[in-house]
């Protein structure tokens, strides 16, 4: 399952993304935000979302704000979220890759849908390599 999550600043690219998503056939929930309010806040949302990633090693989170700043913060409180903050497809393939992220974050300020697409699709198709980077991971989950 896909969770997506996004304060005010986002909600402009998450109409695109869900719509990208449902061309790809991809069923996701959303925590929000629902609107353009500035009064939603990221911290909310992101919490809320990393109860469902966290629910099934399977699920991933696609989360937004305006920078990805607060919300790669918020997601990271939690021991089971692995969250990368990515304004390039190369952060989204290592972050796969070498951290066996579970969470993408995007800087909606500053990240186009284009791009956003292209760090999707990467972020969806890269494996985790494992190997030596199990370690690493199981270190810092401690
Ligand atoms: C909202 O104004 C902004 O602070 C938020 O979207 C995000 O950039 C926080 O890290």
């Amino acid at each position: 399952m896909i969770v997506l999550s996004t304060d005010h600043r986002g909600y402009d690219l998450m109409q695109k993304i869900k719509k990208y998503l449902e061309k790809l056939g991809l069923e996701y929930i959303s925590v929000g935000a629902n609107s353009f309010d500035p009064t939603d806040s990221y911290a909310t949302y992101t919490l809320k979302a990393n109860d469902i990633v966290a629910q099934n090693e399977k699920n991933i989170g696609i989360y937004l704000c305006g920078t990805g700043l607060g919300t790669a913060m918020g997601a990271n409180r939690n021991k089971h979220i692995r969250a990368v903050l990515c304004d390039h497809p190369k952060y989204a393939y290592f972050g796969r890759k070498h951290n066996n992220a579970n969470v993408l974050v995007m800087p909606a300020n500053y990240v186009s849908f284009g791009k956003a697409k292209r760090i999707i699709h990467t972020f969806l198709s890269t494996d985790f390599e494992g190997g030596r980077h199990i370690a690493r991971l199981e270190e810092i989950s401690k």
